[in-house]
């Protein structure tokens, strides 16, 4: 417990750097929890902020709810908090989802998958009136970087790698559509030049470069509250 301080009243100790981005990816996403209403359709991400979604999305207490999950992992979480866990199949189309990233830069672009459920998360972002993404401040960089996460096919494997050279598997299990997830290490330069040469490589199943179009909205968690972005979505402004 932290001593009494000049004050004499019991002081909180500073957070350390990995309690601040837990607190700040926690505002994100309560924030993004205010987005939701009853009987929405919501996708759910994957990763560690979207752990702090779901509790917030379960306290509001909606009814009506129907999720779609991107990972096992995100599916179960929901499950044992009492949400409904449909497939994208079953439901259609959605009114919301939302994800974190691994990197947002200036212009919106996202680099996601470093939790290796990307093809999942690109194809419920797509399906998704608005697409909501939630992270904190040390996501926001100037440049994208490598790595750039990947999703191959199992066949010729080597072949494929070598076609995205610089690129290399990543020491995980295959996802859960049977594709192996590796990263391209090479310059990023224009992402949507990068993003066009990865999706025309054949063996590819889905690269981890979402483009602004697909983004709604950013929340990021800053030391001084959430910050809330426009994504490069045309008819974002109407949506959310
Ligand atoms: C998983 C993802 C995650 O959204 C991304 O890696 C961010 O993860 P976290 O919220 O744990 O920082 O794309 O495939």
């Amino acid at each position: 417990m932290a001593s009494p301080g000049a004050t004499g009243r019991h002081e909180q100790p500073p957070l350390n750097d990995a309690a601040l981005r837990e607190a700040q990816k926690a505002a994100a996403a309560r924030a993004s929890a205010e987005l939701i209403e009853d009987g929405m359709r919501v996708g759910l991400g994957t990763g560690s902020t979207v752990a702090h979604l779901l509790p917030a999305i379960a306290r509001r207490g909606l009814s009506g709810l129907r999720c779609v999950a991107t990972s096992p992992a995100t599916e179960q979480a929901a499950l044992a908090l009492g949400m409904t866990v449909e497939g994208l199949d079953e439901i259609g189309e959605l009114d919301i989802a939302i994800d974190g990233a691994d990197q947002v830069d200036p212009a919106g672009w996202l680099i996601k998958g470093g939790g290796g459920a990307h093809t999942r998360e690109k194809i419920v972002a797509a399906h998704a009136r608005s697409f909501v993404v939630i992270a904190s401040a040390e996501k926001v960089v100037e440049e994208l970087t490598a790595p750039v996460p990947l999703e191959l096919v199992d066949f010729a494997v080597q072949s494929t790698l070598r076609a995205l050279a610089p690129a290399s598997l990543r020491d995980l299990p295959p996802s859960p559509d049977g594709g192996l997830i590796a990263d391209y290490l090479g310059e990023i330069g224009d992402p949507s030049a990068l993003a066009a040469r990865l999706a025309g490589t054949p063996g590819l199943v889905e690269h981890g470069l979402f483009e602004p179009e697909l983004v709604s909205m950013i929340l990021i968690g800053t030391a001084d509250g959430v910050e809330r972005r426009a994504g490069g979505d045309p008819s974002a402004a109407a949506q959310v």
